[in-house]
């Protein structure tokens, strides 16, 4: 079976597969690259990779008005329930098989306050095992070298072009990758991909 992911710009991504829609690091208000509006994206399970506002994003809202549950580090998931949510809190180097699939936390070398200054815990990529396939979402890093390091099928640009703070080209990015011998896709917001 497949996954189909959906770019909505900075980090933010729609995975779907295994009956489950998943939300990572969503974040459509005030994102000037997002292709939908908050109110309108449908969510089973949020995943929050740290309480940076560009990342933690609409979760309060979607949560409230889909009755997803937030998947994030123990400071973020008790953050969510102490306002009423569904969460389930995992740590760096913890997993849980859910319904859809695996989820580990793997350790991001970032920062993690929440947007009104409440600790955030340690920031985290994901590691997702769904319908058959790896996917890891690493947050802020040196992709490139990271490509080298972790070589894998494909790779796609996030966390780019939305400030002048990470004004990057992907495609220069993408053409590097590629002379790695990986390939790599430039996602325009809005963009389907199926896995
Ligand atoms: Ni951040
Ligand atoms: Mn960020």
């Amino acid at each position: 079976m497949a996954v189909e992911l959906t770019f909505h710009g900075h980090a933010c991504f729609t995975l779907r597969g295994s009956g489950a829609t998943l939300l990572l690091d969503p974040f459509f208000t005030n994102n000037p690259l997002a292709d939908v509006s908050a109110d309108s994206v449908e969510a089973d399970y949020i995943l929050v990779s740290h309480g940076h506002g560009d990342h933690f994003g609409d979760t309060v809202a979607i949560t409230r008005c889909t009755g997803a549950t937030v998947i994030s580090n123990f400071e973020i998931a008790t953050y969510c329930e102490n306002q009423g949510l569904k969460a389930h809190a995992l740590h760096l180097g913890g997993g849980w098989e859910f319904p859809f699939g695996r989820v580990k936390l793997t350790i991001a070398h970032h920062g993690s306050t929440l947007p009104d200054g409440s600790p955030g815990g340690n920031p985290a990529g994901f590691l997702l095992d769904i319908e058959e396939k790896r996917i890891y979402f690493a947050g802020d890093d040196d992709a490139l070298q990271a490509v080298g390091l972790l070589n894998p099928r494909l790779v796609i640009p996030m966390h780019y072009g939305t400030w002048p703070l990470v004004e990057q080209d992907p495609h220069a990015f993408a053409k590097r990758v590629e002379e790695m011998g990986v390939r790599c896709s430039v996602l325009p917001s809005g963009q389907k991909l199926t896995l």
